[in-house]
């Protein structure tokens, strides 16, 4: 036992930091509430991701993929923290639900939603033609007109072609973009600023949303406007090997779950199992959720679970964090946490490079992949029965 200011510190707790919060202050910021009194529980968990993200994820230019689910624009979360953690270089692409791009469009069009309450009586807000959800409210105007604007969009000639829904937003965003010109207005839509800033977003589920449903209906008048999801599925694999094969650390920071959470994370067994090349999984996993890991749905999939598919790197789990809170509590926090302790970075543009990224993974996977079953690297049991050879 060793002594310090009087007290013996026992050695079986030498590599714990004493639990020793300093008191609330009038004047303490965001960032120091997080170092200094989050110190335990989902909490303990928050100030975890908060210096994995500050001390690991974004140092030496990793390469930060976020996914979005949950209603997080129609909640102003674009505006008060995705706009700035991507004006300063802090996350470098995007998959998102369509939902969190529609609902987004609202912002970028400056239209009005408001600070309700979810003990409202829903029968009179539908007699009234107010939407609601949970607590944010807005008319039913606001879809209509939304669901115009895209509508008009994409009958442009530009949009008369299949392409990646990369591609898509990026379009759609430069048009965005346009209107909050018009309007005097900027820094209000992800989908414009990820348009300034390179930034690609894609959409796993494409029909899936009020964009897709606008993109059916103009197909029945003609529009020659489709996704590529294969596109996608490559794009984003591409994305991952760009990272990793110059020596950069690829890392996920996944709000919620969902189909965005596995589709930002198949990126590594796409490299891997499907197309053969050596790699060994994302770097850092930092999770934020509510979704819980015994149902075994996807959402609330451990990162070790994670290991075992070769989505994330063995030796990083460690360094992986999963906080159980509302991505609305936590993101907040997490932004002025890292606005605050690390320096803007350089935006990587991700979009400007769209075709070499894709034609880099196709020419290694063109010199490794096979159509037949791959030879990994990776070492798997021998079980002849798995693909009934077993007694042949
Ligand atoms: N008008 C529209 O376009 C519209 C509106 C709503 C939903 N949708 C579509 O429905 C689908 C599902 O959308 P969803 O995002 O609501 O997904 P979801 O409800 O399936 O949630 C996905 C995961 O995120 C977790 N999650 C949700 N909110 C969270 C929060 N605040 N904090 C922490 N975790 C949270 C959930 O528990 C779940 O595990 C999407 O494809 C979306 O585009 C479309």
């Amino acid at each position: 036992m060793s002594k310090k200011a009087g007290h013996p510190i026992s050695k079986k707790f030498s590599a714990y930091p004493r639990l020793n919060p300093l008191a609330v202050g009038r004047d303490i910021s965001a960032a120091d509430l997080v170092d200094q009194c989050m110190l335990a529980y989902n909490g303990g968990r928050l100030r975890e991701a908060a210096r994995l993200l500050a001390l690991k994820m974004l140092p030496d230019d990793g390469y930060i993929g976020m996914s979005l689910t949950g209603a997080l624009t129609p909640a102003g979360l674009g505006k008060s923290c995705l706009i700035p953690l991507m004006k300063a270089g802090f996350v470098d692409w995007i998959v998102s639900t369509g939902a969190n791009l529609y609902h987004d469009l609202h912002y970028g069009l400056d239209m009005r939603l408001y600070q309700g309450s979810p003990f409202l009586d829903d029968v009179k807000l539908h007699d009234e033609g107010v939407i609601r959800i949970y607590d944010v409210l807005f008319d039913y105007n606001v879809l209509l007109d939304t669901d115009a604007f895209v509508r008009e969009v994409i009958q442009s000639p530009e949009f008369q072609r299949p392409m990646g829904t990369d591609e898509f937003h990026y379009l759609l965003g430069r048009y965005v973009h346009a209107r909050q010109i018009k309007l005097g207005i900027k820094d209000s839509s992800v989908l414009a600023t990820a348009y300034q800033c390179g930034i690609p977003i894609f959409t796993s589920s494409p029909g899936d949303s009020s964009i897709g449903m606008n993109v059916a209906a103009m197909a029945m008048r003609d529009s020659k406007l489709m996704f590529d999801v294969n596109r996608d599925v490559n794009q984003t694999a591409g994305i991952v090997y760009a990272a990793k094969s110059s020596g950069h650390t690829s890392s996920v920071w996944i709000l919620g779950g969902g189909s965005p959470k596995n589709f930002i994370l198949q990126t590594e067994p796409q490299i891997q199992e499907v197309m053969g090349i050596k790699e060994k999984g994302h770097d850092y996993f930092l999770q934020v959720t509510d979704a819980r890991p015994d149902t075994g749905g996807l959402s609330g999939a451990t990162p070790a679970e994670a290991v075992s598919w070769g989505k994330v790197d063995p030796d990083k789990l460690p360094d992986s964090v999963v906080c159980y809170t509302d991505s609305t509590i936590a993101l907040p926090l997490l932004s002025a946490y890292v606005l605050n302790r690390v320096k803007p970075r350089k935006q990587k543009r991700l979009y400007d490079r769209r075709d070499p990224i894709l034609g880099e993974v196709r020419d290694r996977y063109l010199q490794t992949g096979t159509v037949g079953k791959i030879m990994t690297s990776r070492k798997v049991a021998k079980r002849a029965s798995s693909v009934g050879l077993k007694g042949k």
